[in-house]
């Protein structure tokens, strides 16, 4: 039998997968079993950072993995500790809480927001305002958090006090801070699986006015956005705005699994030994590795990323077949004539990768991509909208 009758025969059936089978790949080129080369515009859903295999992030991991790979959190560990250094340093937030995905980040959130809301306000201001459209994980409670009726269905009851605002209605904000009763606003940026829709910034700035206002917590999830993927370190600092806790994911970890969530001066000190915790957390290879990708992280790359990004929207906006075009650095968004699904094949057989958000096509390219494999591809993907 081969791999993908395997896959459907012994692998829950939860992914719509791609036909095509990537056995390996290097920087932003992937491979299929037969050696068709494709160039990656999907960064496996924003997670290689740097593409696929880079020898400098590999270095680091394997390093570490010969050192030790897990101590468990019993033990003070040097990567991990030395990640949540330099995750402050850039971030100017005060600690850090390590897991394993972007919806473990976001959970611990949530929690770090209740705890301190109940012990500064009482038990009952608990609620967590969050948006229509958002995504924020598949655990019960972050499912709870993400504002989409589709993903809540089969799963209920769900966790209790999710308030969802529709994007832009700031008098429900403030309407809902009114009862005293909600502990924080949670919210992305760019909300990247409700279609790559930045927030508008007077929205933005609206909530984070009612939240000093109100004493709510604003919690951002850059789980997505976060890392260089807008062309600044997190997406926060294209908007202004200082959060109380930021949560990341994807391409911190550059292609092993992290969750970290950064406390702020407010709630640095709400977590005490044994209100919350992880195994894996913190583990040191992929912390060795997480370390590595931010190290690279410098205004040098993060202007290349917008140049990019200029570059990839000033070639789309307009051309034949494409409607619009939106987003920020080097997370895109492309509404087209033709089904996104239609296009997003063509260009896998023209050998590029871009994958979908809602109804449009999506681009998450390394964020070092190589500029003369980024104007074959961008060529490719006119070509497919335009066909
Ligand atoms: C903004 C945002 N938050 C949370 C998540 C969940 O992350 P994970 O799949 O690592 O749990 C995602 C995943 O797409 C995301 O885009």
């Amino acid at each position: 039998m081969d791999i993908i009758a395997k896959d459907h025969e012994y692998i829950a059936a939860t992914y719509d997968r791609f036909p095509l089978r990537i056995v390996r790949g290097k920087g932003a080129l992937v491979y299929d079993e037969q050696g068709n080369e494709y160039i990656d515009l999907g960064s496996g859903i924003a997670v290689n950072s740097f593409g696929v295999s880079d020898d400098e992030w590999v270095d680091a991991v394997t390093e570490q993995l010969k050192t030790c790979q897990h101590t468990s959190n019993l033990f003070y560990s040097d990567p991990c500790v030395l990640l949540a250094e330099k995750l402050c340093e850039i971030s100017g937030m005060k600690k850090v809480f390590f897991s394993n995905s972007g919806a473990e980040a976001n959970e611990c959130a949530i929690k770090a927001a209740r705890k301190y809301a109940a012990a500064k306000y009482g038990a009952e201001r608990y609620n967590i305002i969050t948006l229509k459209n958002s995504f924020h994980g598949r655990t019960i409670t972050t499912l709870a958090a993400t504002g989409q009726e589709t993903f809540h269905t089969d799963y209920r009851p769900l966790t209790p006090g999710f308030i969802y605002v529709e994007v832009g209605d700031l008098n429900e904000v403030v309407e809902q801070a009114k009862t005293g009763r909600v502990a924080a606003v949670m919210f992305e940026l760019i909300q990247g699986e409700g279609g790559v829709l930045p927030l508008p910034q007077e929205f933005v700035s609206g909530i984070s006015q009612v939240a000093a206002e109100y004493g709510l917590l604003m919690i951002v999830d850059e789980v997505q956005t976060g890392c260089g993927r807008t062309g600044e370190y997190f997406a926060y600092k294209n908007y202004g705005i200082t959060p109380d806790i930021v949560t990341l994911a994807k391409g911190l970890g550059g292609g092993l699994p992290i969750g970290a969530t950064l406390l702020g001066e407010k709630v640095q000190d709400v977590f005490t030994p044994g209100s919350h915790g992880s195994t894996f957390g913190g583990n040191p290879v992929v912390c060795a590795g997480a370390l590595n990708i931010l190290s690279r992280i410098n205004k040098n790359l993060l202007d290349k990323v917008k140049e990019k990004s200029d570059y990839i929207m000033k070639e789309l906006r307009g051309a034949p077949g494409i409607l619009g075009v939106t987003g920020m650095g080097l997370m895109i968004g492309i509404e087209t004539s033709k089904p996104a699904a239609e296009v997003i094949r063509r260009c896998r057989e023209m050998g590029v990768i871009v994958i979908k958000a809602k109804n449009k096509v999506r681009l998450l390219p390394p964020l070092n991509i190589p500029d003369d494999l980024l104007k074959k591809a961008v060529a490719v993907i006119k070509a497919a909208c335009a066909e």
